[in-house]
């Protein structure tokens, strides 16, 4: 049972990675590439811990999973994370609209025609480049600029700003997302959340779907009731 009836939502405030298209396999890859230099064991707790997880904080996760989180210096872990993020820019820069996962295009035209508003709501600061390559800028006309941010997820603030860019009341919002910080985030931001994936690790969703082929209204709709 959600929080708020399917007729009183009035927008939509996506999470990028792992909803839209499958880049949290490129994060993943290249975090783990820089784990295994860093002689760092990877585990899929650390995996599953990153998704949604801000660069910065992301390094510093995996640093305190291999104890070395006063090994660096600042200006170290600033190139260790431009390291990866060089490595993940290579892997997007190959991007087209066959990256876009099952039904999401269909969802975002169904949310248009039915005038649905819609937001972005990524702590990545490649989520720009990612939309032009899939070619879905223009369904995003609303991007929370993580650079804005004062804490990441899951702190309900993206989420929050989301709602705001959308000039809506969080309540009449729904948040969508693949990771347990973001399922935290967009409850606690007081909005609908729609998990995409494993059931253990998006417990906390108010509707959840095990992928993005299974998000359409009419099923959101049914969930809500
Ligand atoms: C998203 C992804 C994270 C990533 C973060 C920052 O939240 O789920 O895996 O670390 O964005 O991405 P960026 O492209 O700015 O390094
Ligand atoms: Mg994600």
């Amino acid at each position: 049972m959600a929080k708020v009836s399917f007729e009183q939502i009035k927008g939509f405030v996506f999470d990028l990675d792992g909803v839209i298209t499958d880049t949290s396999l490129y994060h993943t890859k290249a975090w783990h590439q820089l784990a295994d230099k860093l002689d760092v064991t990877w585990s899929k707790e650390l995996e599953d811990g990153l998704k949604g997880i801000s660069r910065m904080d992301s390094l510093e996760m995996i640093l305190k999973a291999g104890h070395k989180e006063n090994d660096y210096t600042h200006d170290e872990k600033v190139a260790l994370a431009t390291e990866k993020n060089t490595n993940y820019v290579n892997e997007i820069s190959k991007m087209t609209p066959e990256n876009i996962l099952p039904g999401i295009k269909a969802f975002l035209d169904d949310l248009r025609a039915n005038g649905y508003q819609i937001a972005l709501a990524s702590a990545s600061k490649n989520g720009p480049t990612v939309l032009k390559n899939l070619e879905l800028t223009d369904y995003f006309p609303k991007i929370v600029d993580p650079a804005s941010l004062s804490k990441g997820k899951p702190d309900p603030e993206i989420y929050t700003k989301g709602a705001e860019l959308l000039g809506l009341a969080p309540e009449t919002c729904i948040g969508v997302e693949d990771a347990a910080a973001g399922i935290e985030a967009i409850n606690a931001a007081n909005e609908v959340s729609v998990g995409i994936g494993d059931a253990t690790l998006l417990k906390d969703a108010d509707v959840r779907f095990d992928n993005t082929a299974e998000m359409t209204l009419a099923n959101i709709k049914k969930a809500m009731a």
